[in-house]
């Protein structure tokens, strides 16, 4: 698929030695049976002029694998916490430090809950905590009508907002289940849009300070 140009929309402007060209995105995957839409969502991010770096859960690699996210991507794939690499800095701290925006898509009621609590025991809930504060959180859910309208991820939901974090979703409608209720993933070209006009309002992050 030939790549389209880096729109003018998403592209920074540069300004030699300190800001970056295109805003960096962490898209993190969960286990959701929407994950597999994630794999459109990165394409799409992609070809609007974003530089995505893709985390999944372990759960989310029982729905999809690594490779199409990284030949989409073009960047390395975040799968595992531990994963040893040549820069002395751990992986998520890096990515966190470097990032313009986290996006959780699909997000389960797991990762809600933990990112909630504050829990930090994989790749993904350490990069959300590892986060400079200014950073925007997107969380885009995906689960069964009954298990989103829960009182827990309900109180969970709330926290998150209470600290900033956007949600964008769930919608209603026809869920994997069979069952119609609240609980679908939001259209991926949705999301994407909602990405690009948050990335519009936050200022390119500076490179680093050594
Ligand atoms: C077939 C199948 C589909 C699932 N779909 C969802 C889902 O859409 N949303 C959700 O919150 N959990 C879903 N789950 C449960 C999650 O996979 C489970 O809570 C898991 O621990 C989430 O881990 P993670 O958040 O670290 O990826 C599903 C489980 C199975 C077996």
């Amino acid at each position: 698929m030939p790549e389209t140009p880096r729109p003018a929309s998403t592209s920074r402007r540069r300004n030699p030695g300190t800001q970056r060209e295109h805003p960096h995105v962490i898209l993190g995957v969960t286990g959701s049976i929407a994950a597999h839409k994630a794999v459109d969502l990165c394409s799409q991010l992609t070809r609007q002029g974003c530089e995505v770096h893709v985390v999944l859960t372990a759960h989310a690699q029982r729905f999809v694998t690594a490779l199409p996210f990284r030949t989409l991507s073009r960047h390395p794939v975040v799968t595992d916490l531990f994963h040893e690499t040549d820069a002395w800095q751990p992986p998520h701290i890096a990515l966190a430090g470097e990032t313009d925006l986290l996006l959780i898509a699909p997000a389960t009621a797991h990762v809600i809950a933990r990112l909630a609590l504050g829990l930090a025991n994989d790749a993904l809930s350490c990069i959300a905590l590892a986060l400079n504060p200014h950073t925007p959180l997107l969380i885009a859910p995906a689960m069964h009508a009954h298990m989103w309208l829960h009182p827990a991820t309900q109180h969970n939901a709330a926290i998150l907002k209470s600290r900033g974090a956007q949600f964008l979703g769930p919608e209603s409608g026809l869920l994997s289940s069979g069952d119609h209720g609240i609980g679908r993933l939001l259209a991926v070209d949705v999301i994407c849009r909602e990405t690009l006009a948050r990335l519009r309002r936050t200022p390119p992050k500076r490179r680093r300070a050594k």
